[in-house]
């Protein structure tokens, strides 16, 4: 039987014969108490079952898995035994036991789920399949509206999990590249519904959830990104090569931060003056006009456009309204949206210029305008360095994006920046770490690591490389790395034939792709050197891949399921759980973009 406390206390007060749980009754009155915090609470917990509460997150660069942890450690406060997992690890759990479960993932590839969420996804849709008859459900979908198959694989999990008999606890929520807001406003929604779940019954009142507070924690973050210099600014190709692919040294002194080999940096660049001053004037504005910048902070309408807002790939809603502003018909056919597919051709390589020179009668108020532009985001760049090897520094391996597109030369907004615009005096770059749990060598310095790593793929195995040589780790060290011509795109030349040299770097195995009249690709090394991999593989080689999502990490993909076919001597279905069972055991890691 719970006591009440002998005086009543001098603050709000939840008695034992509230519809409440004790644990929630506990934290309720912990949460007055502090609210109050000269008064004195004296309420006695008594010992129940926590209820158990499941979160799974797919993530690939972190920012699901922050999410779900935060899910996980506000519901210990709420009462609850949280077991925060990655999707993958679902083999662990008793799936006739589990009664609550939210998902958090994000969407990768074209729609779909991360690496460390697609054996979940598989087993979901395999005849082994578990009923979720008795299993409350809610989805968090992380995702970025430029692709167009925005939160696919949050969706699918959702509509997954209902068709399986789960019970959906609140709609699932889809964020776009900005969660923060909407992410934490999921969480703080989950709480009374999984309350209601309770047989000891009992629903917190809204009035009383936890005040979202923010995801960060002290310090430089994402939300609050260091104001770094550039140190150095590379050239890694040769003269007359086809690519403009950059070393950047940043100095971190000062920041407090930290990074691991394997984490990527972030990045917050501004669009380029020249294509700035194009927009303004295509407009027939002057730029010194005010706007309010997506803070809600008064700024000019240049630095707004320099700073805040995206100009390139513009949003639909911005699209429909130069259409309603210009009333022009085929633009009105292309977005409906049975022309869905045509739209997304009709847009692609357009920028926010390219529709205002289409549509020149179409006018904005500056205020207007920025209303329908998308926040400029910060770009992700694999850390190319370990921080034992140059402490107070981060480096990076950037490819500078520069084309052709509707007749007018376009730059990547970040690699430009880095690459032209970021060297000033008092220039600084603002930047962040993002932590890529994911992607980690392994803990024990003996084992094998196989990277495959062509182009700028090659940035965190250069750090990986640097960290297992300053921790003396005795593991051998093998990488495959491809790019156009050996004379001119060799990144890293000196460095990795030091290596060699020094018996570091085990073996290095080029696939130049332009060197002769046929391809040859990373994979091509691979499937050649076959049965020396297999045997690596069979020694417990973990085996990592960096670089290009679209076509490369798909192929090399394929050529590893060959190798364990054919030198392995394993059927296309064996080789299948094989290459499952290397990523569930985390000795297959990818980071790919
Ligand atoms: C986890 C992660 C790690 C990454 N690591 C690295 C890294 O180590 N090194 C690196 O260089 N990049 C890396 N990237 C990619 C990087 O984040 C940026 O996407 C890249 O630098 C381009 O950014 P940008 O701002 O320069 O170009 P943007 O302004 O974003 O322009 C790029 C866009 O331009 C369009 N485009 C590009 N080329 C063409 C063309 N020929 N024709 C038509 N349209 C075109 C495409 O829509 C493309 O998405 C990584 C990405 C992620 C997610
Ligand atoms: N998500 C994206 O939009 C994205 C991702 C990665 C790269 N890129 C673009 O690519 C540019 C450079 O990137 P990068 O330097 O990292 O390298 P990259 O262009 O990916 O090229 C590196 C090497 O990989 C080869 N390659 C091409 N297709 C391949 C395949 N299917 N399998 C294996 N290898 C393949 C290339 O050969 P060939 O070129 O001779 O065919 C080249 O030798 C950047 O400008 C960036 O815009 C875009
Ligand atoms: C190569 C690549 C592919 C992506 N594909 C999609 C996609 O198809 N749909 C989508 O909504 N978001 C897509 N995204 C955006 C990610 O889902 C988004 O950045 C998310 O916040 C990443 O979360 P994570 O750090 O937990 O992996 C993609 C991002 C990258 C870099």
């Amino acid at each position: 039987m719970p006591i009440e406390p002998s005086n009543p206390p001098l603050v709000p007060y939840i008695p034992s014969t509230a519809p409440f749980s004790v644990e929630q009754r506990a934290w309720l009155n912990g949460y007055l108490a502090g609210l109050f915090s000269n008064a004195h609470v004296a309420e006695p917990v008594e010992q129940k079952k926590k209820l158990s509460l499941v979160v799974l997150f797919g993530s690939q660069t972190g920012s699901a898995e922050k999410l779900a942890k935060r899910i996980g450690a506000d519901s210990s406060k709420m009462g609850f035994a949280p077991k925060v997992l990655e999707m993958n690890a679902f083999g662990s759990l008793d799936w006739a036991v589990e009664e609550r479960i939210i998902l958090v993932t994000s969407t990768w590839g074209e729609g779909d789920p991360p690496d460390n969420a697609t054996a979940f996804w598989a087993h979901l849709n395999s005849p082994d399949a578990p009923r979720l008859d008795k299993v409350h459900f809610a989805v968090l979908a992380l995702g970025d509206k430029n692709y167009s198959d925005f939160c696919g694989a949050g969706k699918k999990f959702d509509t997954r999990f209902e068709v399986l008999g789960g019970k959906r606890l609140i709609p699932r929520v889809d964020c776009d590249t900005d969660y923060e807001k909407p992410a934490l406003e999921f969480i703080s929604n989950l709480w009374n519904p999984l309350a209601a779940t309770s047989h000891q019954g009992g629903i917190i009142s809204a009035s009383t959830s936890t005040e979202p507070a923010a995801l960060e924690p002290e310090g430089y973050s994402k939300q609050k990104p260091f104001p770094a210099r550039l140190l150095v600014n590379r050239k890694l190709n040769r003269e007359g090569s086809g690519k403009d692919t950059r070393h950047f040294e940043i100095s971190l002194e000062g920041s407090g931060l930290t990074y691991a080999a394997g984490d990527a940096l972030g990045i917050y660049a501004s669009n380029c003056p020249t294509l700035v001053a194009h927009v303004l004037e295509a407009l027939g504005f002057d730029g010194e006009e005010g706007v309010k910048n997506p803070t809600g902070m008064e700024v000019s309408l240049r630095s707004a456009l320099l700073s805040s807002f995206q100009l390139g790939n513009p949003s639909m809603e911005f699209v429909a309204e130069v259409q309603k502003r210009s009333e022009d018909a085929d633009l009105k056919s292309l977005l409906d949206p049975a022309n869905k597919e045509k739209l997304d051709k009709f847009v692609y390589g357009k920028d926010i210029l390219d529709f205002l020179k289409s549509y020149p009668g179409v006018r904005f108020t500056p205020s207007e305008l920025v209303t329908f532009l998308r926040k400029l985001q910060p770009r992700l760049y694999s850390i190319s360095s370990s921080p034992k090897a140059h402490p107070g520094q981060v480096h990076i391996t950037v490819a500078v994006v520069r084309y052709e597109a509707h007749g007018r030369e376009r730059k990547g907004v970040c690699s430009t920046f880095l690459a032209e615009r970021a060297d000033g005096a008092t220039a600084t770059i603002p930047v962040f770490i993002q932590p890529s749990h994911g992607f980690r060598l392994p803990s024990d310095g003996n084992i094998p690591v196989i990277m495959v790593g062509p182009g700028t793929g090659i940035a965190p195995f250069r750090a990986f490389l640097e960290e297992r040589r300053e921790t003396g780790a005795k593991g051998k060290n093998w990488l495959f790395f491809g790019d156009q011509k050996r004379s001119h795109d060799f990144l890293y030349q000196e460095e990795l034939e030091t290596m060699m040299k020094n018996s570091h770097l085990h073996r290095l195995d080029t696939a130049f792709s332009r060197d002769q009249a046929e391809k040859i690709y990373v994979q091509d090394r691979m499937l050649k050197q076959g049965d020396a991999l297999w045997k690596w593989l069979e020694e417990g080689a973990h085996v990592y891949v960096c670089g290009d999502a679209k076509r490369m990490a798909k192929d090399v993909d394929l050529a590893l399921h060959q190798v364990i076919q054919t030198a392995g001597g394993k059927s296309e279905e064996e080789a299948r759980n094989y290459v499952a069972q290397l990523k569930k055991d985390k000795k297959y890691q990818r980071d790919v973009y």
